[in-house]
């Protein structure tokens, strides 16, 4: 497995595998990666003959307040993971080979893009639109892979793929959880031993709302249970994120964001 860091090395690499006949599949992360990044690799190989994993962590979708500087960094040990699951390459690129000098160039989002997450961190979905869009250019797979646990980032990815007709099939995957029902992420290296333990509410007390509770009564229940704050608990159409409606016989999704201290979780589950 090689690392190359430029996307003129990158083409290369795929030229020489697109002439040889083989499918490729892009697996976009932004490192530190654990359980649920390895399980997007499994399905990668599954589907396509040759797997690229991008590490990037992408400063546009960030805010200036947000976690940027402190964001989980450890390529050697992501290095070491990729090869044991099998994947074919990593493409790490700096910073200044995705932004070079005088990059101004950003895609603007709407429709699912806008509410949840949307509301809470409005810079943050042109910044992924953006990074992605980059990175299917620059790999040009013939499918791309991303985790639902980041589910309404999934459906935005969906929508611009759709609406810019970009020539890639993509897959969302089932969030990989740990025994306790939390779900994975790299921001769970965050959490005290205190905060640990109190997170895992958040998909029990999701699950309930999935089968009926009210969301409302649900975000009390959370603070009650230790959580710091509650962004939103929400029940919403799973393709476009509009407010669902029950018995529309659309498919649901609740979604939620909160805060343990100075982290922030969230997570989402399809209504029964
Ligand atoms: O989900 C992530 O890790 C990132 O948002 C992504 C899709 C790699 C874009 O930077």
């Amino acid at each position: 497995m090689k690392t190359v860091r430029t996307i003129a090395e990158l083409r290369q690499q795929i030229a020489d595998w697109r002439a040889a006949g083989q499918s490729v599949a892009l697996v976009p992360t932004m490192g530190a990666l654990h359980a649920g990044h390895i399980a997007l690799v499994g399905a990668a190989l599954a589907l396509a003959d040759r797997a690229v994993v991008s590490i990037f962590v992408n400063p546009t979708q960030f805010a200036p307040n947000e976690d940027l500087a402190r964001y989980p960094r450890d390529e050697a040990g992501d290095v070491a993971k990729l090869a044991g699951a099998g994947a074919h390459l990593v493409w790490a690129p700096t910073v200044s080979e995705m932004y070079p000098e005088g990059f101004a160039t950003r895609i603007v989002v709407e429709g699912a893009a806008l509410p949840l997450e949307g509301a809470f961190r409005p810079h943050h979905f042109g910044g992924v639109a953006t990074v992605v869009c980059k990175l299917l250019s620059a790999v040009t797979p013939d499918l791309a892979l991303f985790g639902e646990k980041d589910f309404q980032q999934l459906a935005v990815i969906r929508q611009m793929v759709r609406d810019l007709a970009l020539p890639v099939t993509i897959r969302g995957i089932a969030t990989v959880r740990e025994d306790d029902g939390l779900a994975l992420s790299s921001r769970n290296a965050y959490l005290s031993a205190d905060e640990r333990y109190i997170a895992p509410m958040l998909y029990k007390v999701i699950s309930e709302v999935a089968r009926g509770r009210d969301p409302a009564e649900a975000s009390e229940a959370l603070l009650a249970a230790g959580f710091t704050k509650v962004d939103y608990v929400e029940v919403r159409d799973a393709e476009t994120l509009v407010p669902f409606v029950r018995g529309s016989g659309r498919p649901g999704r609740v979604l939620a964001a909160v805060w343990l201290g100075k982290t922030r979780l969230i997570d989402n589950v399809a209504t029964g």
